[in-house]
């Protein structure tokens, strides 16, 4: 028995692929393109276990994949393999479209004609299952009813609107092809080996260099925050236990405005990492102009997959905050090594140009 995950390498796919090899002695092949995202550093713990595999790859590579999925006839596919940065889809949406929806169809293809092959109880217990974002709902405002699975999709920014028709194309090939699919749409993760180009890595480590803490606008955005590790307990029960052809909802039932986040992340660093001068980190607050289309306001009704699959987050945001300040004063090497791109230079190393 084997899965085949791809994104294995990024956050939320290496805390998944970390947790299931401690928790599991099922093999997982774990396929990452390793774009600047992709961090083999977060997988260093599994060095010599024998059921983890790393391949580098793309999922748009059907030859490739054909061939993974005949040599290990997967029972199930989990694709989180994304661009995954809004500032980033702004700057340059290509990758969007080639990644989230050409390479999410290509995927899509390859594994429909591997499941067309199974038989008996191998394809009747098939699964692939599609992480996707609350983004896709589009924004909501202040007094709103939060996102549920009905909400209509209304994406504002490349990313949200290539992660959009990712889903769309699921949807679709279970309806068409009869392919078994499971979509997740999760609110904002946060955790340890979150890349710092996002919010809240992105503070600690700025906080921690004496370096401006950057607020989009008025700072009034307000998001769900999940702790990644509770989203990794929620798609191993999507996995185990999720209806076919469902999308689940996956939030923290946490949500903060931005500027809440990072005064919070300012005061625990003033606890736990006190400056020198012995001023508060909060100082270091600096407002830039906001990102245009930037959504106002996301929420998540978890409810469906509290009903239908028992599934809640165990972390608040005060418990999984305190942990991800803290994985991040502990793990200095790795932070050192992304911020330096020295991971970089020894993954061109290792797998060439
Ligand atoms: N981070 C969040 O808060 C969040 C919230 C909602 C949904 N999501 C979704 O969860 C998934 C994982 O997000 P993340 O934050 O871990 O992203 P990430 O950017 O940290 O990681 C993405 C990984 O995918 C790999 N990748 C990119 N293009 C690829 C390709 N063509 N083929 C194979 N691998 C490729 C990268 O190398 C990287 O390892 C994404 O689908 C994202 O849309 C993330």
């Amino acid at each position: 028995m084997s899965i085949l995950v791809t994104g294995g390498a990024g956050f939320i796919g290496g805390n998944f692929v970390l947790d299931w090899c401690s928790l599991s002695d099922e093999l997982l092949i774990n396929l990452d393109k390793l774009t600047y995202a992709g961090n083999l550093d977060t997988l260093a713990t599994l060095k010599g276990r024998d059921n983890h595999v790393f391949v580098q790859g793309d999922i748009g590579d059907k030859t490739l994949l054909a061939k993974l999925l005949k040599e290990y006839k997967p029972r199930a596919v989990i694709n989180f393999a994304a661009e995954s940065h809004v500032d980033r889809s702004i700057h340059g949406p290509s990758d969007f479209i080639e990644t989230n929806i050409v390479g999410t169809f290509n995927l899509l293809e390859a594994v429909r004609a591997y499941w067309n092959d199974l038989s008996g109880s191998d394809k009747q217990e098939f699964r692939f299952l599609h992480v996707s974002t609350d983004e896709v709902y589009g924004t909501l405002g202040e007094t709103d009813e939060p996102f549920s699975e009905v909400t209509p999709y209304e994406p504002n920014s490349p990313y949200s609107a290539s992660k959009a028709a990712s889903d769309h194309l699921v949807r679709a090939w279970h309806h068409t092809y009869g392919l078994p699919v499971l979509t997740t749409n999760c609110s904002n993760n946060y955790g340890p080996y979150h890349f710092p180009e996002k919010l809240i890595p992105l503070v600690i480590l700025n906080a921690l260099a004496g370096k401006p803490l950057p607020i989009y606008g008025d700072g009034q955005q307000i998001r769900d925050w999940l702790f990644v590790k509770d989203h990794c307990a929620a798609i191993r029960r999507v996995l185990e236990a999720g209806r076919l052809g469902e999308t689940y909802n996956v939030g923290g039932w946490n949500e903060k405005t931005n500027l809440d986040v990072v005064n919070g992340i300012c005061a625990l660093l003033d606890e736990l990492k006190p400056r020198a001068d012995g001023r508060s980190y909060a100082e270091q607050i600096t407002y830039v102009t906001d990102r245009p289309g930037h959504d106002r306001r996301y929420a998540i009704d978890a409810r469906k997959i509290e009903r239908e699959l028992g599934w809640k987050p165990l972390e608040t945001f005060e418990t999984g905050i305190r942990k991800t300040v803290q994985w991040y004063l502990d793990n200095q090497e790795w932070v050192q090594n992304i911020t330096s791109g020295s991971y970089r230079e020894w993954t061109a190393k290792q797998y060439g140009a």
